[in-house]
């Protein structure tokens, strides 16, 4: 089943230098570049996608990373799609994540992991709404 889901690059993966080389997986994949834009959120929008974290005690740190420099935000498109992107993305922590997936090859941080993807279908038309309002 063809599913669309909201990826972000967050800023590590722009400050490093690294958005060409994390979108080659997804395109080599098969999934297909539906929007994508390169932002510099503010604290609101950090809020509002983090929603069910920003009680979290990691959650403070974690605003002030996502609002630290430009991220790329984009959606992407294919069969399974929210799924196939948490697996290529691999485990939170980057410590633990899989060789072979983007966080397993590339990130040594539970925090800053390069990578976003939405966890469900729920949280992808909601990211999708939130990011790219003319797609919802
Ligand atoms: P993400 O997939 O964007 O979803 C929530 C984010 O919070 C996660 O990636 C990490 O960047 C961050 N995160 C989750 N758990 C922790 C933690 N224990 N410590 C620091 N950051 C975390």
């Amino acid at each position: 089943m063809s599913q669309r889901t909201l990826v972000l690059l967050k800023p590590d993966t722009v400050r490093r230098g690294l958005v060409g080389t994390v979108l080659a997986r997804f395109e080599a994949k098969g999934l297909r570049i539906v929007a994508m834009e390169q932002r510099h959120i503010d604290a609101a929008q950090a809020d509002a996608h983090y929603a069910e974290h920003v009680e979290r005690d990691f959650y403070p740190p974690l605003r002030d990373f996502v609002t630290s420099g430009p991220l790329v935000a984009l959606v992407l498109e294919g069969d399974q799609a929210i799924e196939v992107v948490r697996t290529l993305n691999g485990a939170t922590d980057g410590r633990k994540a899989a060789p072979g997936t983007i966080r397993g090859d590339l990130a040594l941080s539970n925090r800053e992991n390069l990578v976003h993807g939405s966890d469900s279908e729920e949280s992808a038309a909601r990211e999708i709404a939130l990011w790219f309002p003319h797609l919802a």
